[in-house]
């Protein structure tokens, strides 16, 4: 018998590249905006100028008279065409519950007034700037504490939502011997992926292809199905590939239905790119927030109580919210814990999902607040976070599936060479940078949903995966291929993975960070299906050494089915026993506590997520991110040298894409400490720096050391393969260290993100 490394079949835990890299450094892979369909029409917005009021009248010749231009559509010639969508908060699809082109009404600056279609982009983009608008204006409310906000608990727009609460906040505060009471504040925040957003919509007769970067196929189908009032299987969303999402392409925005019902008016295929300004609009964000978090201590450390009110902006019209308490509270074992969310209504565009989307404001919050308690204790933050690392939920009292926080801060404290330091602020310096240190937790819940995929292995050992789930630059193709790889005792280069196509098997939203585990479990349940055929055949081979062995102890390694001796028989020799040339098998993987209809939702385009607090358990990946700043004496720069994450999520299935994740994970972490936020035009409610010149994001130079660390991590609980998700576990404690660090090396604590020079001088 020949056996192979892991590494070199590229099954599940080598460290592989990835199966579709060389098709994207040699622009082969196909993104959504790279279809051109034959006669292809192109559609521009036009998007309003004001935040609050209506237009009074539209004065469309112009634009009109511009040779190619083929239809202009506004609220006068569209209302009503596009159904009511349902916000994915109460079950839907929709980001927001918008109706583009309904009605003259303005909600919100940016928002879709028109769709001008021209043969060209250039006639069409023209003709965009020579409609003019007159509008009856009104004063917005752009932000938190602007004159105008409505203010609701979250309890009272979301009836499913509970604040997290245990024991008696009153008594534990009062039992403490120190106390902080910290307010902090974290700033809007736009996703600006590197791929914009686009759709293009070709209709055969009356059925419908959308290409559009999606992160759920299923979801964007129904939602379509939805607002265009047709049968979703008339409808087909082909998404191979997409250039960056973090959530921002997980719910249907308005601008699809538009573009489809301008493709069926005009007959012809029609593409709209959005620009990047008008991304920052027609599209979600990061909301900013406010927190007000009390912490109480006994002199050991100990905490009394810990209280966590957070304040959150939504539109006038959609109730998104993060309520980010659930995952903060999970931390620490306090014994009296309070929480409060308030969502606050402003004329604004809706916001939405972005990379952690709970857990960056509240545990930014929580861990800053950490750090000051580590500081009016005089003990080291580390420390700190020892003596109260939570044996059980603090919440539920559930044990945790797996967790492993305080290995990773060993971890991470080892190759940092965090020791005893001078804690007083200002301390260490070098020349004329003064050097601070920080640290912080990171959590993110491991989190699943069902899955289906189809697998097909043939006598040759060669292997194709179907799987509605998305590659959104994670390495999910990759990933999905080594766990066939690992089952099907093949190589990776024998397998092929299809994704990102709502005609296949429906895999999970790639949003919440569900990928890896549900979508693994669905192929690997496919692969143990074709397995439990092959074995069966194999045993009733009268000349293979196998005959007659049980088949619960065969295996299938390099293309040979194999007893426990090492025995075995060649696949060909298999199926020709089977009387098969190829085996098929559909399966469906449904995770624990998902409910019996959750396949059935996912298909319908439904998220049925599970995970974090269960009913019997709770499951949470865990990372400690310790790191060092340096700051200008003169100048105030804040740099970042060096950085050391360590991060426990269950088994690993790819080493480097998942540094990869990590990696990427804390560089968006430095760039939410000292570099990302969208400004604000406090009179208008208009986004000022809408663009990349403008928005800040670290680059190269910005970026110092930066180093990744895999504490080992076996969880039986969390799902039979043991695999939390990482992929937006890294990036929410890295801007807290930053801050803590700055409190280090220069005494001034900053509560708010992101960390400019100016909070400095
Ligand atoms: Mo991600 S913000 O869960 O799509």
């Amino acid at each position: 018998m020949t056996t192979r490394s892991i590494e070199a079949t590229g099954a599940a835990g080598a460290a592989a590249p990835r199966i579709d890299g060389r098709l994207k450094v040699t622009g082969q892979a196909r993104y959504a905006a790279d279809e051109m369909r034959p006669n292809t029409a192109h559609a521009v917005f036009l998007t309003s100028a004001i935040a609050k009021g209506r237009i009074a009248t539209m004065d469309l010749a112009a634009a009109r008279a511009l040779p190619g231009v083929l239809a202009i559509f506004t609220h006068e010639n569209m209302g009503g065409l596009v159904r009511e969508p349902t916000f994915f908060g109460a079950g839907g699809t929709a980001s927001t519950v918008q109706r583009p082109l309904s009605g003259p009404e303005i909600q919100h600056e940016g928002q879709i007034i028109a769709m001008i279609v021209a043969d060209t982009l250039e006639a069409a983009r023209d003709a965009s700037f020579r409609i003019a608008v007159a509008y009856e204006e009104q004063k917005p409310t752009a932000t938190l504490d602007s004159e105008g906000i409505d203010v609701r608990a979250a309890k009272e727009i979301k009836k499913t939502h509970e604040d997290p609460k245990a024991g008696d906040f009153a008594k534990g505060i009062a039992a403490a011997q120190s106390r902080v009471d910290g307010e902090y504040r974290t700033p809007i925040q736009h996703h600006n992926a590197i791929e914009l957003f686009s759709t293009t919509c070709e209709w055969s007769g009356d059925e419908l292809t959308i290409y559009e970067p999606s992160q759920f196929v299923y979801g964007l189908r129904a939602g379509m199905a939805e607002q265009l009032g047709i049968d979703p299987q008339r409808i087909h969303v082909i998404n191979p590939y997409v250039g960056g999402a973090f959530g921002s392409k997980g719910s249907v925005t308005p601008r699809t239905a538009l573009v489809a019902i301008a493709a069926r008016q005009l007959k012809r295929p029609v593409k709209l790119v959005v620009t990047r300004d008008q991304g920052f609009t027609v599209t979600t964000y990061r909301a900013e927030t406010r927190h007000k978090v009390t912490l109480g201590a006994r002199q050991d450390g100990k905490l009394t109580a810990y209280s966590h009110d957070g304040w959150e902006l939504t539109s006038r019209i959609d109730d998104y919210m993060v309520a980010g308490t659930e995952g903060a509270t999970r931390l620490y074992a306090a014994p009296n814990i309070a929480t409060h969310v308030s969502v606050v209504r402003a004329d604004r565009n809706t916001p939405g999902f972005m990379r952690s989307p709970p857990e960056v404001p509240y545990v930014y919050a929580l861990e800053t607040a950490m750090d000051e308690l580590a500081v009016a204790l005089n003990m080291d933050p580390i420390e700190l976070r020892r003596v109260n690392d939570a044996k059980k939920d603090p919440i539920t009292g559930m044990r945790f599936t797996s967790r492993s926080l305080m290995e990773c801060f060993d971890a991470a404290a080892k190759s940092f060479g965090w020791s005893e330091h001078d804690r007083r602020p200002g301390a260490h310096r070098d020349g004329d940078w003064l050097i601070g240190w920080g640290c912080a937790s990171t959590l993110y819940p491991a989190q699943m949903s069902p899955a289906a995929a189809r697998v097909r292995f043939d006598h040759t050992g060669k292997a194709r995966i179907e799987i509605a789930a998305h590659d959104v630059g994670t390495g999910a193709y990759t990933v999905i291929g080594q766990m066939a790889a690992e089952r099907l005792g093949t190589d990776l280069k024998n397998i092929s993975v299809e994704m990102g196509d709502s005609t296949l098997p429906a895999g999970p939203v790639a949003g919440g960070s569900i990928t890896t585990a549900s979508a693994c479990n669905a192929v690997a349940a496919a692969c143990d299906a074709i397995r439990r055929k092959l074995f069966a055949a194999a045993v009733k081979s009268e000349k293979s050494p196998l005959s007659g062995q049980k088949p619960a102890t065969l295996d299938l390694v390099a293309g040979r089915v194999v007893g426990a001796s090492g025995a075995g028989q060649g696949l060909d020799k298999v199926f020709e026993k089977l009387g098969a040339g190829v085996v098929e098998e559909y399966a469906e993987w449904i995770p624990h506590e998902a409910t019996p209809a959750g396949m059935q939702k996912t298909y319908q385009g439904g998220v049925s997520i599970v995970g974090g607090p269960m009913k019997d358990r709770t499951a949470y990946a865990f990372g400690a991110e310790l790191l060092e700043v340096r700051i200008n004496t003169y100048t105030r720069e804040i740099r970042v040298p060096r950085i050391v994450g360590a991060f426990a999520g269950g088994r690993i299935i790819n080493p480097r894409t998942a540094h990869s994740q990590l990696m990427g994970g804390m560089i968006w972490g430095i760039s939410s400490a000292l570099h990302e936020e969208t400004e604000l035009d406090l009179g208008a409610a208009r986004y000022i720096n809408d663009n990349l010149a403008d928005y800040l994001v670290p680059v190269n130079a910005d970026i110092g050391e930066v180093e990744v660390i895999f504490v080992p991590e076996e969880d039986k609980l969390v799902n039979p393969l043991g695999i939390k998700g990482i992929g937006e576990l890294a990036n929410v404690g890295t801007a807290a260290a930053i801050s803590n660090a700055v409190y280090h090396a220069t005494g001034t604590r900053v509560r708010k993100l992101p960390i400019r020079i100016e909070d400095l001088l």
